[in-house]
């Protein structure tokens, strides 16, 4: 391990949502999750070996302090490869996504970091085992190691080997998802503290295994069948779903700012008007819209700003 080596991993949106975990330590979930990745949108992360005694972490161009919470993070997950205790490295990631405002940019992060660590200590592992192994850096991460539609299968082992991302062989042309950029600041609570407060105080957190469970079948069908109505619809309720047991954890955890409320009213009111668009939201203020190709210049009118991706292209 000399060389430099660099890795890119996409961002994915979930349309089914990962929130609970049954282990903490290994990041195994505790429902299955579907995600579509982001194409280009994502992370490159690099990484230098250094004659240092500790990892040198760097992050959109900024030295981040070795205490730091990041940093502290991106460290013990190198433990998990390290063999040679005096192998540490220049980490270098930037995200062409936004940073921490639910964009799923730590997702992206650790599947990168993953892919460059497999190659700078040549490990050569199989997808599914990075997949794993990126897991344990951030659950949604075995998600990025992919790219199209993924589902991560929850799993039933202890050890967390059968809970990983898997592929989906399907294809979706013309397939859109729109970033709607709310607020791009840090937030205020982080995935990992957020699901874990929602399970320990939320009794509506019940239903949301047996929701999930059905939504991923509805979104497998409406996948297999193009069924874009069906697609939308489960996603929009399954992160809505989502978010009603978060608002019902203790204390209440809410993510939305009244921007992110008045762009659904404008989503639900193109829908009244007959334009098929959706959103998804994960664990902050802003907004995914997924909608068609065809639409796409229609809804540029109602938002200007819109970053539009298409995973499968045109
Ligand atoms: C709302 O994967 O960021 O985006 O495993 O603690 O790192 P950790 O959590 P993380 O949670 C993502 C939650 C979500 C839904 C999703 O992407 O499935």
């Amino acid at each position: 391990a000399s060389a430099s080596v660099e890795q890119f991993a996409p961002s994915n949106i979930a349309l089914c949502k990962y929130w609970g975990k049954r282990d903490r330590e290994l990041n195994l979930p505790i429902n299955a999750s579907l995600s579509v990745s982001l194409d280009y949108l994502g992370s490159h992360t690099r990484l230098i070996p250094t004659e240092g005694q500790v990892d040198d972490v760097w992050l959109n161009g900024q030295q981040l302090q070795p205490g730091a919470r990041f940093s502290q993070k991106v460290s013990e997950f190198i433990d998990l490869f390290r063999r040679d205790q005096n192998l540490y490295f220049k980490v270098e990631t930037r995200n062409n996504i936004p940073t921490a405002a639910g964009l799923a940019s730590s997702a992206s992060g650790f599947a990168a970091l993953t892919l460059a660590l497999n190659d700078a200590l040549a490990l050569d592992l199989p997808p599914e085992h990075l997949s794993i192994m990126a897991r344990m850096g951030s659950g949604s991460a075995c998600r990025s190691l992919f790219t199209g539609f993924v589902e991560w299968r929850m799993g039933q082992r202890k050890d967390g080997l059968d809970s990983h991302g898997v592929q989906l062989e399907q294809q979706w042309p013309g397939f859109c998802i729109g970033l709607v950029e709310i607020d791009a600041g840090e937030k205020a609570t982080d995935s990992r503290s957020g699901m874990q407060r929602t399970v320990e105080t939320a009794h509506l957190y019940q239903s949301w295994p047996l929701q999930a469970a059905v939504d991923l079948g509805k979104l497998q069908q409406a996948i297999a069948e193009r069924d874009f109505e069906l697609l939308g619809q489960t996603a929009e309720q399954n992160a809505l779903s989502m978010h009603a047991t978060m608002i019902a954890s203790w204390p209440p955890l809410l993510y939305w700012q009244p921007e992110s409320v008045a762009a659904m009213q404008k989503v639900w009111q193109l829908r009244s008007q007959g334009l098929q668009v959706y959103f998804t939201m994960d664990a902050g203020p802003n907004l995914k819209l997924l909608f068609q190709r065809a639409d796409r210049a229609t809804l540029l009118q109602h938002f200007p700003n819109l970053e539009t991706v298409e995973p499968f292209g045109c």
